[in-house]
C-alpha cells in the first residue's frame, strides 16, 4: 500500500476531541489541501474558513443543539445526547466551507470533495476530523445572518459543509469497507 492509500485506509470519524489547538501551520497545510481541490469547470465556488474562535464555535453548537431539541423527530437529538450531547464533540477548531448559492447543486459536489481533501490531509498530518453537515443547523434558523457575518461569508453564499479538526481523546478504528459494493464488468 503506498502513503496515499494508507492514509485514505486510516480516516475515521473522531467523535471526541481533546482541547489542545493544532499549531497553524498544521491548519494552513490542510486549508491549502483544501483549496488544492479539484471542481467541475474549475468554479471553486467555495470558500474555506478555519474558525479557532471557542466562543463562536460554542455559540454554533448551542445553537444547533437548541434547533434539534426543537425538532418533532427527536431521532438526531437523542443520538447526539448518547454521543455525551456535544454537537461539536470538543473539537478546538473546524472548518466551515460555505458556496455559492448561484451554484448550489454543482458547488455542494464540489464542496464534498474540497472536505475530503481536508479529512485526507489532516489525517496525514496526525489531526484527528470529521465532517459535521449538522454544523448546518446554526445556519437554518433566526441566527443565520448572525453566524453568516461572524464567519464572514461572502455576500450570495450559504453553508455547505464543515470539518471538526483536532487531536483525539478517544480514537476509533476506520469503517470496514464492504468490498461487495465493488463491481468490475467486462
Ligand atoms: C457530508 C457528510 C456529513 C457528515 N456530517 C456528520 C455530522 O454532522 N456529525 C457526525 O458526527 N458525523 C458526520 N458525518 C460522518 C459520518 O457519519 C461518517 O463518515 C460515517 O458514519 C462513516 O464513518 P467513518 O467516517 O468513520 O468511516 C458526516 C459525513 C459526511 C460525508
Amino acid at each position: 500500500m503506498n502513503e496515499t492509500l494508507k492514509v485514505i485506509a486510516e480516516r475515521y470519524s473522531c467523535r471526541d476531541y481533546k482541547s489542545e489547538l493544532p499549531p497553524d501551520d498544521l491548519l494552513y497545510a490542510v486549508a491549502r489541501a483544501a483549496v488544492q481541490a479539484p471542481s467541475g469547470m474549475n468554479r471553486q465556488a467555495w470558500r474555506v474558513i478555519v474558525v479557532r474562535d471557542r466562543a463562536l464555535l460554542n455559540d454554533m453548537e448551542a445553537e444547533g443543539m437548541a434547533r434539534l431539541a426543537a425538532m418533532e423527530d427527536q431521532g438526531m437529538y437523542n443520538r447526539i445526547m448518547e454521543r455525551g450531547g456535544r454537537l461539536f464533540y470538543g473539537a478546538p477548531c473546524m472548518i466551515v466551507v460555505p458556496i455559492d448559492l448561484a451554484q448550489r447543486i454543482p458547488a455542494l459536489l464540489d464542496c464534498g470533495i474540497l472536505c475530503q481533501n481536508i479529512a485526507l490531509a489532516a489525517t496525514s498530518l496526525g489531526l484527528a476530523n470529521v465532517m459535521c453537515g449538522l454544523a448546518g443547523l446554526a445556519f437554518a434558523g433566526a441566527r443565520a445572518g448572525e453566524f453568516a457575518r461572524r464567519l464572514g461569508f461572502p455576500e450570495g453564499y450559504a453553508f455547505g459543509c464543515s470539518v471538526l479538526l483536532g487531536y483525539a481523546n478517544t480514537a476509533r478504528p476506520p469503517h470496514e469497507p464492504d468490498e461487495k459494493k465493488i463491481s468490475f464488468i467486462g
